[in-house]
């Protein structure tokens, strides 16, 4: 009797272990997920507010491209860096509650990258756009544009709480007609 006891609790034991084996082994990453060559991003989304050749102002809704493999650690990741300048000034900024900007100029080629409340843009063409923490706006509509006339828009911010911001300023030269241009 307590032969078959201890049998039965040693076939158990096999059981288990082999069970716990087996979910283990699953469990277990197969090789690295790795991207495979020459994929990108599938949703890799930033605005563009983007001047026309009349100066006339637009809002694009773009998927970032052109990224590369690089493994900054093991494994590898998606990496662009190339925006065809180099940075010139990083700015934190807050947007006060209800403040509303003229038709104006962005001072720079910029990200801006938004991080806490909100805030709009909205294009001589009409076009109005808001923003939510995350999302990211790349414009270029500065004094120095090649358009025929100097491309503005106005902006504000949204809600009830002030709207902070991280803006990335860089030296590539302004463009007209182009769209979606990373
Ligand atoms: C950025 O700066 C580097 C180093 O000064 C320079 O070699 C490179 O040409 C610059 N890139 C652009 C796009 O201006
Ligand atoms: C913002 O504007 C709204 C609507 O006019 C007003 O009720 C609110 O008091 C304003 N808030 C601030 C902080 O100015």
């Amino acid at each position: 009797m307590e032969n078959r006891c201890h049998r039965l609790l040693l076939a158990l034991v096999v059981i288990i272990s082999a069970t716990r084996a087996t979910s283990l082994a699953a469990a277990a990453p197969a090789a690295a997920p790795a991207p495979a060559s020459g994929t990108q991003p599938e949703n890799f989304k930033y605005t563009q507010l983007w001047s026309d050749a009349e100066g006339e102002t637009h809002i694009a809704e773009c998927k970032m491209q052109g990224f590369r493999e690089e493994a900054y650690s093991a494994l590898l990741q998606f990496v662009r860096d190339d925006f065809g300048g180099n940075a010139t000034k990083m700015v934190f900024t807050e947007l006060s509650v209800n403040l509303t900007q003229p038709l104006h100029n962005t001072p720079s080629t910029q990200f801006v990258i938004t991080l806490s409340g909100s805030w709009y843009i909205k294009t001589t063409d009409g076009s109005y756009r808001e923003f939510l923490p995350g999302e990211v706006l790349f414009q270029d509509n500065t004094k120095d544009s090649p358009a025929a006339k100097s491309p503005q828009h106005y902006s504000g911010a949204v809600g009830d709480v002030p709207c902070q911001q991280f803006v990335i300023q860089f030296d590539r030269v302004p463009n007209v007609n182009v769209v979606c241009p990373f």
